[in-house]
Order: structure tokens, then C-alpha cells, then sequence
């Protein structure tokens, strides 16, 4: 048996697992997240364990036999948090998230060197990554800085409780900002760019190798056989594509989730820092990715059903009634989906969301539809910025909340003009990639190769030829959009 734990930002959500990878037992707890300020996400780490513990004893409730079998957990986390930890192993301050802002003057001063930062690193200095945070404990937290023993990322603080060692893996080390990547190890010229040194940070393996055993005191809390050894795991979008399969350059997936990602493996080491695209390790050894991220994707329909008190199922049956008329396109409004500024391809925190052309005409479902095209934009976007150093990639998975529309996929299709495949998934799908990553660590599967295969499709989209022209002439025009506007949005940040 194989556990899988998946620390995500709004929740930990775990698995466990046969040698024929049926799921046996899931459970799930909620998280909460803290904003001081605006532009601040903060969460604290003693949540991240109690419901990992939670999580657990739910687990061996359900399944007790299978669960006390156990021999290996994975552990896939959301990436670049700051977790820092003193000489005696306590958690200085509470974790800053991948989605806070507060380091953006940081990301300039990261970069300020004799030497070319982004070739080493493969990747623009972002507030989200890691690096700049550290930066802005410096000049802001000068107590807490002088008092860091260890730089942990989140999922690498939970393996140190579990098992008191500290190590990482590489697709989530990628995100600090202080991994050489095409080498995979950790650079020394970048950690001293944050006055840090290769002594704090966690030794590195590659995400199916082994970092230790679970503590004594946790293996007889929960009654587990034997010795459990705990995998190196990967970073929550890498751990998603283990679960789905996705270790080929042919192969990619666009997830519509909070934020909108498009992910897809490379054989080699490439970056396109011009467009801020992200170039990681991929959690397997010789393995590379690429990966754009927009910051709002489904949230943005969230938001503009909140607020024109619609639910998410009537706006997307009234929209898709919208779009089925050619002409209704051509008139609707437009949406620019920066609602907590944007990465890739921008790297843009000062630009926010915003409406074009609206009209004495312009109704909910108008501004609905402008809200879910825009987000459509957006990954069109970050495609766009892979395709100009990697065209390797046929298929094209959907995933995430916003996978379930049929009619967002088929417009997606439509502008992408590629086919595009919707797989049975689950909201277990990073935690299943993990535990198929600790499936490496037991010496009874010979065959090691059939462990990661992909997953099942249910079902495939086609471009609509009738709408590919209206939808990529707009696609031009809200590109307009951005490049007038973003003089003045750095100005309308107060
Ligand atoms: C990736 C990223 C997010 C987080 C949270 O660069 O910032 O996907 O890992 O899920």
C-alpha cells in the first residue's frame, strides 16, 4: 500500500493506494489563509501538520488493515512558500504563499548582479518564487532573517515533521529560484544573490528517490507494520502530470483551476524568460518542463458570478446560448482576467482585471462570456510563449474546475485549434502522481517503467472551424488591450 499526500493551498487531500494503484481510501481537510495586507497570503504550518494527521487517522479508519501495510508516502505540495525554520527545528514566522505580492521590489534587487541570474535559473524573478521573499525579510524582517537556519518549501516542512530530515526534490526546488536547473543542484551564486548559503537549504533528490523513514513515535501512533519510507514527491503541478501521466514532450495538460496553468515535459533544459514562462525540473531524473501560469483563471468566473449574483451552472447555460450566434461574439464586451496582476507572459503584478466596450446593450451574460473568453486569451497566452522555444507537444489534456464546462472546452478547441481531452480525474490527481512516485521505493515492483502511465480519456474536443476566425480576430484586439493599458494600471495601484 502507498500513500499519496497532496498539501494544497485550500486543503490537504490524501490517498491510499494498491500495488495495482486502485484507491482504497481518500480524505480531505480544509485549510485556511491568512492576508494581513493586500497583497500579502500567509498561511501557518501547524495547520498543514494537524490536518495531515487528521487526514491520516481518517485514512486508517476507513481502510485499517490496508493502511497498517503501508510501505511508502509521496508528498506533493503548492509551490515557492517560504517556510523558515531556526536552529532548533521551530518555524520562524508564518509560511508567505506563491500568490503573495509583497516582494516585487525585491525581484528587481534579486537581479542586480555581476552575473546573469535568469540563465542559471531558467526563469524571470517573480514575486511568487521563493527567492525575493527571502530578500524581503532581509529589508523588512531583518530579526527573522538573521534567525534562518533552513529555507523549507511547504511540503518539505511536512516531510521534516514526518520523518526529521530535511531534504527536497527537484521540480519544487525549481521554484525557488535558487536551482541551477539544466544541472539540478543548487547554485551558490544564486543562493548569495538572497545572502544565503548551500548550508540552508534541504539536500536535493529526485522526487522517486528515498528521504528517510517515518519517526518512530508517528509509525506506532498509527499502528503502521513497517518501516514506511517517505519519497521525494514533486511540486503540485508536476505531481498532477505524474498522475495523469504526463512525462513525454508529445504530452500536456491545461489546468483551469484557480490559476490557469499549461504544462508540458521537455527531454532538455530550455527557458523563454522573455515571456516569463516557468522552466522547471520535472519530478522524474532527466526530466524537464515548461509550464505558463496565469494567476486568475476560473477564479475570474467566480468572481463575476459572485457579483452579478449568477451561479456558475445558469452563467455557463446562458453563455453558451451567447455563443452559439456568430454574430453575438463580435459584439460582446472585453475582459482582461489580471485580477491579482499576472506571470506569464507578462510578469506584471501592477496590472489588475478590467472591462472594454461596454455598451448601452451590454447585459450579464455579455460580460460573462467576455470574463470566460478572456481567461481563454490568457492560456492562448502562455501557449503562445511555450510554442516560441518548444513546439514538441500534440496532445493537450484538460483538468481543473473549469474542465467540467464542455462548452469552455470547446471553445478553447476552437482558439487553440488543436483537440483537446478531457480524462477521468479526480481532485486527487497530484496526490495519486506522489503516491505512484513512492511506488519507486518498494523493492517488490520490478517493473518500475509501468508505474507512471497515462490515464484514461473520456472524452475528445474538436475545433469549431465557424468560430476559429471571430474568436482569434478578438484575440488580436484584446492583445491591444493589454499593451494600452498597462502604462497607467502601475499608476492606479495605491
Ligand atoms: C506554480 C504556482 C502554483 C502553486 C499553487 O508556479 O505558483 O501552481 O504551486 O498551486
Amino acid at each position: 500500500m502507498f500513500i499519496g499526500i497532496d498539501l494544497g493551498t485550500s486543503s490537504v487531500k490524501m490517498i491510499l493506494i494498491d500495488q495495482e494503484q486502485k484507491i482504497l481510501a481518500t480524505s480531505n481537510l480544509a485549510l485556511t489563509v491568512q492576508n494581513p495586507k493586500d497583497g500579502y497570503s500567509e498561511q501557518n504550518p501547524q495547520e498543514w501538520i494537524n490536518a495531515t494527521l487528521e487526514c491520516l487517522e481518517i485514512l486508517k479508519t476507513k481502510k485499517p488493515k490496508e493502511f497498517s501495510e503501508t510501505i511508502s508516502i509521496g508528498i506533493s505540495g503548492h509551490m515557492h512558500g517560504a517556510t523558515l525554520i531556526d536552529n532548533a527545528g521551530s518555524v520562524i514566522r508564518p509560511c508567505i504563499l506563491w500568490n503573495d505580492t509583497r516582494s516585487h521590489a525585491e525581484c528587481v534587487e534579486f537581479e542586480k548582479q555581476n552575473f546573469d541570474v535568469r540563465s542559471i535559473s531558467g526563469n524571470i524573478t517573480m514575486p511568487g518564487f521563493t527567492a525575493p521573499k527571502i530578500n524581503w525579510l532581509k529589508n523588512n524582517e531583518t530579526h527573522n532573517f538573521n534567525k534562518i537556519f533552513k529555507v523549507l518549501l511547504p511540503k518539505d516542512y511536512l516531510r521534516f515533521y514526518l520523518t526529521g530530515e530535511y531534504y527536497s526534490e527537484m521540480s519544487d526546488a525549481s521554484g525557488t529560484l535558487w536551482l541551477d536547473t539544466k544541472n539540478r543542484k543548487w547554485s551558490n551564486k544564486l543562493l548569495s544573490c538572497s545572502f544565503l548559503e548551500e548550508k540552508h537549504m534541504p539536500k536535493l533528490v529526485e522526487g522517486n528517490k528515498d528521504t528517510g523513514i517515518l519517526k518512530n513515535e508517528l509509525k506506532d501512533k498509527f499502528h503502521f507494520n513497517h518501516n514506511v519510507i517517505v519519497v521525494g514527491g514533486a511540486g503540485d503541478n508536476a505531481a498532477a502530470a505524474a498522475g495523469m501521466g504526463i512525462t513525454e514532450q508529445k504530452q500536456s495538460f491545461i489546468s483551469l483551476g484557480t490559476s490557469g496553468v499549461f504544462f508540458t515535459p521537455t527531454k532538455n533544459f530550455l527557458s523563454n524568460t522573455g515571456d516569463a514562462v516557468h522552466s522547471f525540473c520535472h519530478c522524474l531524473p532527466n526530466k524537464w518542463h515548461l509550464m505558463s501560469v496565469m494567476l486568475s483563471a476560473s477564479n475570474c468566473l467566480d468572481w463575476v458570478c459572485s457579483i452579478t449574483n449568477t451561479s456558475i451552472q445558469e452563467s455557463l447555460t446562458n453563455v453558451e446560448r451567447f455563443y452559439s450566434e456568430k454574430s453575438s461574439i463580435s459584439n460582446a464586451p472585453f475582459f482582461l482576467p489580471y485580477l491579482s496582476g499576472e506571470r506569464t507572459p507578462h510578469n506584471d503584478p501592477h496590472i489588475r482585471g478590467s472591462f472594454h466596450s461596454i455598451k448601452t446593450t451590454t447585459d450579464t451574460t455579455n460580460m460573462q462570456y467576455a470574463v470566460i473568453e478572456g481567461v481563454s486569451f490568457g492560456i492562448l497566452d502562455g501557449i503562445n510563449s511555450i510554442l516560441k522555444v518548444n513546439n514538441n507537444f500534440k496532445d493537450i489534456f484538460m483538468v481543473g474546475g473549469g474542465s467540467r464546462s464542455s462548452f469552455w472546452i470547446e471553445l478553447l478547441a476552437s482558439l487553440l485549434n488543436r483537440n483537446l481531452s478531457v480524462c477521468d480525474q479526480s481532485e486527487y490527481g497530484a496526490a495519486l502522481g506522489v503516491a505512484r512516485l513512492a511506488m519507486y521505493a518498494d523493492k517488490n515492483i520490478k517493473n518500475k517503467s509501468d508505474i507512471i502511465k497515462e490515464i484514461k480519456i473520456s472524452k475528445d474536443y474538436m475545433p469549431n472551424l465557424e468560430k476559429m476566425d471571430v474568436l482569434m480576430k478578438r484575440y488580436l484586439t484584446w492583445k491591444e488591450l493589454y499593451s494600452s493599458n498597462k502604462q497607467i494600471a502601475s499608476r492606479l495601484i495605491i
